[in-house]
């Protein structure tokens, strides 16, 4: 069997449990290979290689982040090819992984596994969301290997099991999907601060997954193409950027382990060939 798992990642969450997947099936001498959304590549075609697909993503208010939906949208239908789809979060998201697994069936896919992963929250410029921000990311880590050992063994005995494709997980998904969409997304599109303390490091151009930022006339400006990743704003030297007026970055979150190095995020990982 071989395996490609599609996703992205803002700010390292959902990169690390892809790798973490990618790393279970090694041990069980499956082929995987990692794929990151953010390269512009012919994904279609990638896609007829493998036997099963797995799609990966942060919950944005009970939603699924824009760069997924668009690559879904690019997508050619397919002949039932059997996927799974996993997203991390902060806490809750209703049906955020069963949201992702309807797209990708009106894509013709077969879903067989949905899974959430609740992993440290990334958004760091909202006071009341602070406090949660206090990890122990040794215990993170050794949580995080028994559910993923979990969820490959589903995936390799092709056990059905799609975690938030209840109507109860609907609601409340709806609940928190419907306002996200309708305000919030507007509004954080359009407003990433940048503060006086900006030094043009050129980090977040670097960084930004939907080349967002740009120097003109010797100051940083936004193009409104945010999507709320919040990757920017966690890797900001000086912490110049965030989300809303009075919203300021005390503890920016640098990714789910130690010296977590933020760009491997844009990288993709494919496994050496020899176990074929
Ligand atoms: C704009 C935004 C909205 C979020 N909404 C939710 C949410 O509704 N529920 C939740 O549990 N976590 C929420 N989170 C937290 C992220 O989903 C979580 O930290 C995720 O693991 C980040 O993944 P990443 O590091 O791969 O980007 C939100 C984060 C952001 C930036």
């Amino acid at each position: 069997m071989k395996i490609a798992i599609f996703l992205f990642s803002g700010t390292g969450n959902t990169y690390f449990i892809g790798k973490k997947l990618q790393d279970g099936f090694k041990e069980k001498s499956i082929f995987c290979d990692l794929f990151t959304i953010e390269k512009k590549r012919n994904d279609n075609q990638l896609i007829e290689d493998y036997d099963v697909i797995g799609l990966g993503y942060p919950i944005y208010g009970s939603d699924v982040p824009l760069l997924i939906k668009k690559w879904i949208d690019g997508l050619k239908m397919q002949n039932h090819k059997k996927a799974f789809v996993f997203c991390t979060q902060m806490m809750y998201s209703g049906d955020s992984a069963a949201y992702g697994g309807r797209l990708l069936e009106k894509k013709g896919f077969i879903i067989r596994q949905q899974a959430h992963f609740n992993m440290p929250n990334n958004i760091t410029d909202y006071k009341i969301l602070r406090p949660f921000n206090k990890h122990n990311l040794k215990k993170i880590e050794q949580r995080k290997n028994k559910q993923v050992n979990r969820f490959v063994k589903k995936i390799l005995i092709d056990k059905k099991s799609r975690k938030g494709s209840n109507l109860i997980s609907l609601c409340l998904g709806l609940l928190q999907r419907i306002p996200y969409q309708k305000i919030e997304m507007k509004w954080i599109s359009d407003t990433i601060k940048i503060e006086d303390q900006c030094i043009l490091c050129e980090k977040c151009i670097e960084l930004c997954p939907t080349e967002n930022f740009e120097i003109k006339d010797g100051i940083l400006k936004t193009k409104n193409m945010c999507i709320a990743c919040y990757r920017c704003i966690n890797h900001c030297p000086v912490n110049a950027l965030h989300s809303s007026k009075n919203a300021l970055v005390k503890y920016p979150y640098k990714g789910p382990v130690e010296n977590f190095n933020i760009k491997d995020v844009m990288e993709d990982c494919i496994t050496t060939h020899e176990m074929n």
